[in-house]
């Protein structure tokens, strides 16, 4: 049996830290660089593996150095990679800009071995989907593939429909049980514009009526997560301000917690497994790098009282 089971990219970040993002036209020099372990789907998977779920992942790896080295990585964490297969010349690749200022990223992917995540790849890892009790995928895989492992699962399914496209096929929304997205990627699929916090129930009202989601989960960085429950729209801030050295993969972390708190802490309010999840994705914030940042964080429950917030709605 597996906790969780990820069906999605793998890339290799390549981080350029920077005191200012160049212009237009511009070539600056950066003031460090670090290679890591990176992309939506492997993020999430070590995030959730790293809490205590037994995790599988499901994805492609490029014919390259990287690609043979990435193997050894999940197994390391003690991720399943039988479905981890090579295919094609280069393992995906992320160009990755982070402002020293305030953190803030901007990020260019080269899906390369990603690209070939197919149908076929669902259909060959059967029994891994079926002995898993969650399924995470995300938008950097090919979307047939996303869709046919969403409608084949029975359990849970996360959506997290990073990064956002225009043409996102309607039975992406109707499908995972969660679909989740940050305020950017949430205007980009509704045709609200994200300008305040009180906007967000606009957008999760949007992503429900028009476009037939189950569940939202609009990440809010620094402002917390904004989600319904039912009719029912609350958001819950962050409970202390901290320092942010680099947010990139910040998302990933929340997915892998929120993942890790449904196959724990069943018994837990959704509420509280986005306050607990929103704790470890800020933990994240404050160190270099995407899975260079996550924590283990041994047993730590939802229902314990240092996860009680103020929410409002
Ligand atoms: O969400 C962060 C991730 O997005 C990075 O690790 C990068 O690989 C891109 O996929
Ligand atoms: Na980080």
């Amino acid at each position: 049996m597996y906790d969780v089971v990820v069906f999605g990219s793998c890339m290799i970040d390549f981080i350029s830290y920077v005191n200012r993002m160049p212009k237009f036209g511009e070539t600056i020099h950066s003031e460090s660089f670090e290679v890591g372990y990176g992309g939506k789907g492997s993020n999430q998977a070590i995030a959730s593996a790293r809490l205590g779920c037994k995790t599988a992942m499901i994805g492609k790896i490029g014919n390259d150095g990287y690609g043979k080295n990435y193997k050894r990585h999940f197994e390391e964490e003690g991720i399943n990679t039988e479905y981890l297969e090579t295919a094609g010349e280069y393992s995906g690749i992320a160009l990755i800009v982070v402002n020293s200022a305030d953190g803030d990223n901007q990020i260019v992917i080269n899906g390369n071995a990603n690209k070939f995540l197919s149908v076929e790849d669902c259909v060959k890892a059967r029994s891994v989907f079926d002995q898993s009790k969650i399924l995470i995928c995300q938008l950097e895989t090919p979307i047939e593939a996303t869709i046919e492992a969403m409608k084949s699962f029975q359990g849970l399914s996360i959506l997290n429909a990073a990064p956002a496209v225009s043409n996102l096929p309607e039975i992406a929304f109707r499908l995972p049980s969660i679909f989740c997205v940050n305020e950017l990627e949430a205007e980009e699929f509704t045709n609200v514009k994200f300008i305040e916090i009180s906007d967000v129930k606009k957008i999760i009202q949007s992503l429900i009526h028009e476009k037939g989601c189950k569940t939202v989960i609009v990440t809010l960085g620094k402002n917390g997560a904004a989600f319904n429950d039912n009719d029912e729209i609350y958001h819950v801030p962050i409970q202390k301000e901290v320092q942010v050295v680099d947010s990139t993969g910040a998302g990933d972390a929340f997915i892998g917690a929120l993942a890790f708190f449904f196959s724990k802490f069943p018994d837990a309010s959704l509420v509280q497994k986005v306050a607990a999840s929103i704790v470890i994705a800020t933990s994240s914030v404050q160190n270099k790098g995407t899975q260079s940042s996550y924590i283990n964080f041994p047993a730590i429950d939802p229902t314990k009282e240092q996860f009680k917030c103020n929410i409002n709605n």
